[in-house]
């Protein structure tokens, strides 16, 4: 479990958190946000492209492996699915190591739907995500096992979601409230060829056969979900406000059966009880490079 001592340092200034007035104007924003996600997908897709390596293939070459390709022998169809889809996402090192393939995984999510600049008539729903090279920075500060069930609430197009059960073998569930937004998430599992266990308007279940592990998205508010499976939380909560956040907090903290974390994007001046901010750290976001992410654990 970690450290109970409050080992976190906000004496630091606010600079690295959002600019909340250009965030809540949406079009302004949204013009802002758009063009700072278009440099991002050009950047990963430059990646993809090799045009951003250095000496990368000397490096490719050490770490992938190349697969080796089955001579004659013959493979049952379904097998070779399945090979297939794990060379897709993930490589070999050894016989036995896979290797996720970042580049890949980005240029899915580049190739769908814009998702921002759609609002909802109660729920504020302007759209910002974490960057994926920062995720690494809450994992490596919080308690977490392959029993974990990790939830992100308004999980947008999924990224997030995707990434933690790839890459930290984690059951994941996102939650969203925006239509185009959840058929985003739910299109990627589909074009990824992800084992579908259970695909409707409302709710996609898919099995990554490489873990074993779980991803569900919901379209739902996340105020109507049973949260009794959770133990850690992702709250991208920048714009909601104390009383939304405090809402769900408390929501998070009754109906958890085994609650290990709850991750959130900007703090509350009145936590509820039962849980204590243990870290502060840093992330990058779609709107911020360096802002605060607070990471509170269990009284
Ligand atoms: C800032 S985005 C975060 C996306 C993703 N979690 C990430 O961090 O990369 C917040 C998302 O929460 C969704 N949202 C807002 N209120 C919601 C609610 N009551 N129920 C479900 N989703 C909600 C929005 O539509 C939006 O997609």
């Amino acid at each position: 479990m970690p450290s109970k001592s409050k080992t976190y340092d906000d004496s630091s200034d606010e600079s690295g958190d959002l600019n909340t007035s250009n965030y809540l104007n949406p079009t302004e924003n949204d013009e802002v946000q758009t063009e700072e996600h278009k440099d991002n997908i050009d950047k990963y897709a430059d990646d993809f492209a090799g045009k951003n390596d250095v000496n990368d293939e000397d490096n490719e070459n050490q770490l992938y492996q190349p697969m080796p390709q089955p001579k004659t022998k013959r493979v049952k169809p379904s097998k070779r699915r399945y090979t297939q889809k794990k060379r897709f996402m993930f490589k070999k090192t050894t016989s036995k190591q896979l290797q996720f393939n970042c580049k890949k995984f980005l240029k899915y999510f580049a190739s769908e739907n814009n998702v921002y600049g759609i609002y909802h008539d109660i729920y504020d729903t302007t759209y910002g995500e974490i960057s994926i090279d920062s995720i690494s920075n809450i994992f490596n500060n919080i308690d977490y096992d392959k029993t974990d069930v990790l939830y992100d609430l308004g999980s947008g197009r999924g990224q997030f979601i995707y990434y933690c059960n790839f890459v930290y073998n984690l059951s994941t569930v996102g939650i969203e409230i925006i239509n185009e937004r959840y058929n985003v998430a739910k299109n990627i599992g589909i074009k990824i060829k992800l084992q579908k266990n259970k695909l409707s308007d409302e709710i996609s279940i898919f099995k990554n056969k490489a873990n074993n592990q779980s991803i569900t998205f919901i379209l739902d508010d996340f105020n109507n979900v049973d949260f009794s499976d959770g133990t850690i939380f992702y709250l991208c909560n920048t714009i909601w406000g104390d009383d939304t956040t405090n809402k769900i907090l408390q929501k998070i903290i009754d109906e958890s059966d085994n609650l290990k974390h709850i991750i959130i994007t900007t703090n509350t001046k009145t936590p509820p009880d039962n849980i204590f901010l243990d870290k502060i750290i840093r992330c990058s976001f779609s709107w911020s490079e360096n802002s605060k992410v607070y990471i509170y654990s269990v009284n």
